[in-house]
């Protein structure tokens, strides 16, 4: 791996897998972060990596659907390696405008594969980074495992199933050497607060309402972001090629529960604001989701047995380190807000500056 392309890397799990791979791998390749800088890509998140790697990291800031940008991507850069984050990510931006979902997760994701097809000889790996919201929804019992059939709810959720099935396609009729992984929701520093874990957290640190869909009863399976980081490199240094992948967190909770521990944590680190005499009393139930998954939950073993991964964090100490991330970057929060990031590229950072 000596030109490794990281799409999406900006955004929230691209840009902590990128600072896995410098300060806690034994990475020694050149690194080519490939972004187009939609509302969830954030230059900032990677500021200071740019900074200390000069000459090992670069950012590209391009479409992955642009077919001629990535070729020449490929081409410049050598690329041998691919680790592919880039996507539109959440599902209620896809139930309101699905076009955006079906071109970057689709098309874009067809593009690059296209883009290793013509280069294949030089190939090591293509990793394709999913989630197990593919598989559909569980009742009370059982676990996705990675031979359960697709079965996907939300435009954002067929837009991935497509993707992994692209993927699978280019390996069994190319032999281009490609894995998957499908994980959980996952959560921690630098995500963008539309989901769930930073929108509470920063909602009830501001007094303002927090909106619980439906009755709250849906469970989904929370992965602290960094040890997601780990099982991507762990998979992509020693995985089976051709093979994919579940990742959990082992952290099954009702959104209620999550929403009501978070609650819990801030009103044992901070007064509650003024008005009220605990941050649950925040708590708004709103209408549902339409096509509202009930439950996920993940058979790991695969990843356990063969690569020897677990996830370390609890979901308790994850969420804490994460609330804690929270307090101390409100700049950060404040600028994605405002919409002062975007102002921040313009005036700190040149990509014709960046090394090559
Ligand atoms: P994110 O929305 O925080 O970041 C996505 C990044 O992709 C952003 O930097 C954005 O600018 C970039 N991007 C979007 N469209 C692009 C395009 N056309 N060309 C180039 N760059 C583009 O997403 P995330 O939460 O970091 O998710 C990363 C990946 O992990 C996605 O593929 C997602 O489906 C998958 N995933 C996420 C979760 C989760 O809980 N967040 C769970 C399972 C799987
Ligand atoms: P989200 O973070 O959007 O991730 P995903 O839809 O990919 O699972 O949502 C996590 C869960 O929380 C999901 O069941 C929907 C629910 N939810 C709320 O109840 N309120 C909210 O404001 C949001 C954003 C999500």
């Amino acid at each position: 791996m000596k030109n490794l392309l990281v799409t999406g890397g900006c955004g929230f799990i691209g840009s902590n897998f990128i600072r896995h791979l410098f300060y806690e791998t034994g990475f020694s390749g050149r690194l080519i972060n490939v972004d187009k800088l939609t509302y969830a890509g954030n230059l900032e998140n990677l500021s200071a990596l740019a900074a200390a790697y000069p000459d090992r990291y670069v950012f590209v800031p391009a479409d992955i659907c642009d077919a001629d940008a990535m070729a020449e991507v490929f081409d410049t850069y050598a690329v041998d390696t691919v680790c592919h984050f880039a996507a539109e990510s959440h599902v209620d931006r896809s139930i309101v405008e699905p076009d955006a979902f079906i071109r970057t997760n689709i098309i874009g994701t067809h593009r690059l594969l296209e883009c290793a097809r013509a280069r294949i000889d030089r190939i090591e790996l293509f990793h394709h980074v999913s989630t197990d919201e593919v598989y559909g929804s569980l009742g009370a019992e059982g676990y996705f495992s990675e031979t359960t059939a697709f079965d996907p709810s939300s435009p954002y959720a067929a837009s991935k199933a497509a993707s992994d099935h692209l993927v699978s396609a280019c390996h069994r009729t190319y032999g281009l050497p490609i894995t998957i992984s499908n994980c959980s929701n996952n959560y921690g520093a630098y995500q963008f607060p539309e989901k769930l874990i930073p929108l509470v957290i920063l909602n009830a640190l501001a007094g303002k309402p927090l909106p619980v869909y439906g009755e709250g009863k849906n469970v989904r399976d929370w992965l602290y972001v960094t040890d997601h980081c780990r099982a991507i490199w762990q998979i992509m240094t020693s995985g089976k090629r051709g093979r994919t992948y579940n990742i959990g967190g082992h952290a099954e909770k009702t959104n209620i529960d999550v929403v009501t521990l978070i609650c819990d944590l801030l009103d044992a680190m901070l007064p509650p604001p003024e008005g009220i005499n605990s941050r649950r009393e925040l708590i708004t139930f709103v209408t549902d989701r339409p096509g509202h998954d009930l439950r996920y939950a993940i058979d790991f073993s695969r990843i356990t047995k063969e690569l020897c991964w677990e996830p370390t964090e609890s979901f308790e100490t994850g969420l804490k380190k994460t609330i804690e991330w929270y307090l101390d970057n409100t700049g950060w929060v404040e600028r994605i807000r405002s919409g002062e990031y975007l102002k921040w590229i313009g005036q700190n950072y040149d990509y014709r500056l960046a090394g090559n």
